[in-house]
Parts: C-alpha cells; structure tokens; sequence
C-alpha cells in the first residue's frame, strides 16, 4: 500500500490551493461528482443480480428508452450536486428542461452531464460511462435558461467516469488531463494517469461504420483510405458504441472518433453540451483536436441544451486528416 498516494480529492484539493481566491466550491462540487461515480460504480457492478437490467417502460426527451440504471444514475447526480450546495443550474440527459436548484440550495456553478451514456451497452456488460461539464455564473442572479447556454471555452472543468474493466475517472480543471482508478478495496479514486497526452498520431479508426451508406463522400473517401494498403499501412476498426469507452482509448492509444452528420441524424447523434463539449475539453487539454468539421466544437455557442453536433476528435494528425478532406469537397460544392 502506498502509504503517501493521491487521491482525487487530495489533487483536487492541491490544485485549489493554487487558484488564487478559490473558495473551495470547485472541490466540493468534484466531491459530489465523485461520490455519485462510486455509487453508480457500484450499481453497474451489482446489475445483474439485484434487478437494474431492462428498462423502465417509458422513452426519454431524445424518444430513447429509459433504462433502470439511466434513472439511478440520474438521480443520484441530481441528488448529489443539489445537495453540495455549489451548482444553481443543472442539465441532464434526461431531463427535457434545465434544472433550476432552490434559492438556498444555490452555488455558482452550472453542470451539464450525461449520468450514464452508452445505454445501448449497460445490458450486455459492454463499458458504459458518466459524462460532465461544469462552468461558472457570471453573477448572483437567479439562473436563466441561457446560463445553460455557455460554450465549450467557458468551461472551468470537464471530465468522465468509465465503467470499464476498472472503474476511472478522468479530469481536468484547465490544466491538462489526470486519470484516478477506483480502488474498489478503499473506495477511492487513486492517481495512476498523470498527465495524460495524446498521440500525436495513431492507428485506429472508429466510427459506426453501419452508417457508411449515409456518410458524406468525405467520410467514405477518408475511411477507405484507411483500409487501402496502396495508401498506407491500413487502421484498426475498433467501435464500442460507448463514447466513453471509445474516447478513453483514443486518448490512451491515439487515432480518430467519430459520429459524422448521417441521413437520419443530420447534425450527427452526439448531444453538445454533455457529450461532445466535455469530450471536446479532455481531448483538447490531453493535446489532441475536437472538432465539428468546420470550427472546434469548444467554440460553438449552443442554441439549445440537448441539440446535436456531429464530432470529429482524436490525434491532432487524424482528425487534419479528416478536416482536410472534408475541406476538399467542401471547395468542390
Ligand atoms: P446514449 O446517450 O443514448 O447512450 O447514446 C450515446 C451513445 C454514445 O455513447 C455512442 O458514441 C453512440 O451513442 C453510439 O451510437 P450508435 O449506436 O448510433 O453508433
Ligand atoms: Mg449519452
């Protein structure tokens, strides 16, 4: 046992310490973070046998299937952050409206999070995750819908939870990327990824690759490329269908994610504020590039909390690659 190891809420802790005039919100408000990550750690882990599989019976603001855990994994974030007395304004998933919290309830931070993203996994034991952005009111007064509203370069702190073979939580506050397992014999979150940075280049590409008929013809001419010998050593093809999952090894391995604009999901199927701006933040601080194809997704002004944006993140020389060629037919139209 490391008898000197640093916890998340011990560099949390540091990492205030050296924001001069912080109050202590930011880490109280992680606390919360934390403790509703331990907690559905604990849930995805015991599913099976304590009855959480399946689903509730109803459809979400998206028209998705609610299941058990989402609605646990909802409310414990909900219940969490109220309760910290640090956030005034919340976004969730499955929320169709923001989340207004009572006046004496109230901090200065609003929250915006996806409690359980990957649904489609949480049945088959496949990696699923918990996705989250935080950003600070400007002022004391009373929250509005559009302080739900901030984009991507606003954001104080970003971060993800993976459900994986070991459950991680990867964070940053500004100032680059650190990564924490969950020692499930303690029940905290040790330091193991220190700073963590992304190739500059990888080998690996994935995206559902089921849509290819509805791709644009840059998305097909970049994917096939990938796989043509003539063009270089071809990719991997590797596509959990938990973005989590998906983006924790592009940044552990490097290479391209992807959820292009398709027939049916014209602005792609990713949610802004929850999915891909969070993503986009990690990525950014962990040296790669995020982007919605023509401007990087941190410097989109969101319109409405639970609009899409198709996403394009990954190594800084995979996603140039793919932004050069969607450039190139951009000129041809
Ligand atoms: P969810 O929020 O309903 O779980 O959907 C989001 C998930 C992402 O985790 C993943 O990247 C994507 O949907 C997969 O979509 P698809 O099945 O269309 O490939
Ligand atoms: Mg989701």
């Amino acid at each position: 046992m490391d008898s000197n190891c640093i916890t998340l809420t011990r560099f949390v802790l540091a990492e205030q310490k050296k924001a001069p005039g912080a109050t202590g919100e930011l880490t109280q408000l992680l606390n919360s973070v934390q403790t509703a990550v331990k907690v559905i750690s604990s849930a995805v882990r015991k599913a099976g046998i304590t009855q959480l599989f399946g689903t509730v019976g109803s459809t979400n603001v998206q028209g998705e299937e609610v299941k058990k855990l989402d609605v646990l994994a909802n409310e414990l974030f909900i219940n969490m952050l109220k309760s910290s007395y640090t956030v005034a304004l919340l976004i969730s998933e499955e929320n169709e409206t923001v989340i207004e919290i009572e006046t004496e309830k109230r901090g200065k931070y609003i929250v915006a999070f996806d409690p359980l993203d990957g649904s489609s996994n949480i049945d088959c034991l496949v990696s699923i995750g918990s996705i989250f952005a935080i950003w600070k009111k400007s002022d004391n007064s009373v929250p509005t819908l559009a302080d739900g509203l901030k984009p991507g370069n606003e954001v104080v702190a970003a971060g993800y939870a993976l459900y994986g073979s070991a459950t991680m939580m990867v964070i940053s506050i500004g100032s680059g990327v650190n990564g924490f397992m969950l020692d499930p014999t303690i029940g905290e979150f040790i330091l193991t990824d220190k700073d963590m940075k992304i190739p500059q280049k990888g080998n690996i590409y994935s995206i559902n690759e089921g849509n290819t008929h509805s791709w644009g013809e840059a998305i097909k001419e970049y994917i096939n490329n990938k796989k043509d010998p003539a063009k270089g050593k071809p990719y991997s093809a590797r596509y959990v269908g938990s973005m989590v999952a998906d983006v924790h090894r592009t940044i552990k391995y490097g290479g391209i994610f992807m959820y292009p604009p398709t027939e049916s999901a014209p602005n792609g199927k990713l949610r802004l504020l929850y999915e891909c701006i969070p993503m986009a933040f990690i990525m950014t601080q962990a040296g790669g590039v995020a982007s919605n194809g023509q401007i990087p997704i941190l410097d989109i002004q969101p319109q409405k909390i639970h609009e899409r944006s198709p996403i394009y993140l990954g190594s800084p020389d995979d996603v140039n690659e793919v932004l050069k060629t969607l450039q190139k037919y951009e000129k041809r139209q």
